[in-house]
């Protein structure tokens, strides 16, 4: 028994000392710096963690891999209370899709946005939960791009500031659907150029002559149809969902995310973000391609891929785009 404790000690001293290396390089890479010996000695621990924890992950047999990233000095805890929404709910949004059909088109087996030069490059929410106001200037950006052939970067920080009386609470969280409503009843939004974003709470300053895109109505999807969510991103344009995001997502680098630890629920979506597109594996495996709000230096230059067909951490559950 204290052989055993002790042979852990040894080992734990040593894994602290290869990677306090490994720390001070990525404090460096990242322009890291910490207030105090104390803190930087227990982001070092936590960063030593969460290394140990993405080389075991990647050992093992996954559809996606995990890297370091600029997360490392954050336990999933931290993680979670800056940069995910407390979970939401989402019931608002639940009821059948109003008599409105979608297309009669038939969506083609693989789309990507992006090619058609409608998606805005990815931006950063920084230290705020506010991803669905990203989420939503995400999918107007496209769709007001899709109408009217402008790819205008639209302002997050309006819908922060702004979009209280909507059931959004700017730096601490909020739903797309909601957003939309806010900006549809706001009668627009304006430039990110003209109400740029500051990652934190303030005073509205929406000014009615600045607005450059409006919303006429909101599409929600029935709860978990999925199907509808495919239709609609192969014929009409991109659709913000919301999900669960989990432990492994904070270090996500490439593949199909597919997680066993998630909700399926719309109570507990913590994240939202943008569908600008689907395809498959070559080994056929259907997913999402999907863009985060954190930074290009997140997953595939700042996108991921998530697990299609399954509601995979309740993506389907929360989705919606607006009618411009
Ligand atoms: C979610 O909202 C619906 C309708 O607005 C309400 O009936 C339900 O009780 C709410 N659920 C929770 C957990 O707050
Ligand atoms: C869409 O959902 C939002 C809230 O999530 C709700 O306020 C709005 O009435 C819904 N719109 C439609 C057309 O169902
Ligand atoms: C789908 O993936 C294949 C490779 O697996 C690629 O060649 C093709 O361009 C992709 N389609 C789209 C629309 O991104
Ligand atoms: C609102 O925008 C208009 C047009 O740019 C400008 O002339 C006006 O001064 C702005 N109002 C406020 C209160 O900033």
């Amino acid at each position: 028994m204290v052989a055993l404790v002790k042979a852990t000690l040894v080992f734990a001293l040593l894994g602290a000392a290869v990677s306090s290396e490994t720390f001070l390089e990525w404090t460096k890479q990242h322009g890291k710096e910490y207030s105090s010996k104390a803190e930087y000695e227990a982001r070092a621990d936590i960063f030593a963690r969460n290394l140990q924890y993405i080389e075991r992950f990647n050992s093992e047999d996954h559809s996606y891999e995990l890297a370091e990233n600029i997360f490392m000095d954050l336990t999933f805890e931290e993680f979670s209370a800056t940069r995910l929404s407390t979970p939401q709910n989402c019931s608002a949004t639940h009821q059948p899709t109003r008599g409105r059909v979608l297309t009669n088109k038939t969506p083609p087996p693989a789309i990507d946005w992006r090619d058609r030069g409608v998606v805005t490059p990815v931006k950063n929410q920084g230290n705020c939960g506010s991803c669905y106001t990203f989420s939503t200037t995400g999918c107007l950006e496209s769709h007001h791009a899709i109408k009217t052939g402008d790819l205008l970067s639209l302002s997050e920080q309006q819908i922060v500031d702004c979009g209280q009386a909507f059931n959004n609470h700017g730096c601490d969280g909020g739903l797309p659907s909601q957003a939309f409503e806010y900006i549809r009843y706001n009668k627009g939004i304006e430039l990110e150029e003209e109400y740029p974003y500051v990652g934190r709470d303030e005073t509205c300053r929406f000014n009615s002559s600045e607005v450059v895109a409006t919303v006429s109505d909101v599409h929600n999807f029935t709860q978990g149809d999925e199907d509808s969510i495919y239709v609609a991103v192969g014929t009409v344009g991109p659709v913000s969902i919301c999900f669960d995001v989990t432990t492994q997502f904070q270090f996500y680098k490439h593949g199909v995310f597919s997680s066993l630890l998630c909700h399926k629920d719309s109570q507990h979506v913590n994240h939202a973000v943008l569908a600008v597109g689907y395809n498959v594996t070559e080994s056929n495996e259907p997913y999402w391609i999907v863009k985060n709000s954190w930074g290009a230096d997140w997953g595939i230059n700042g996108y991921f891929w998530i697990e299609r067909g399954k509601n995979m951490c309740g993506l389907a559950d929360c989705a919606s785009y607006p009618i411009v």
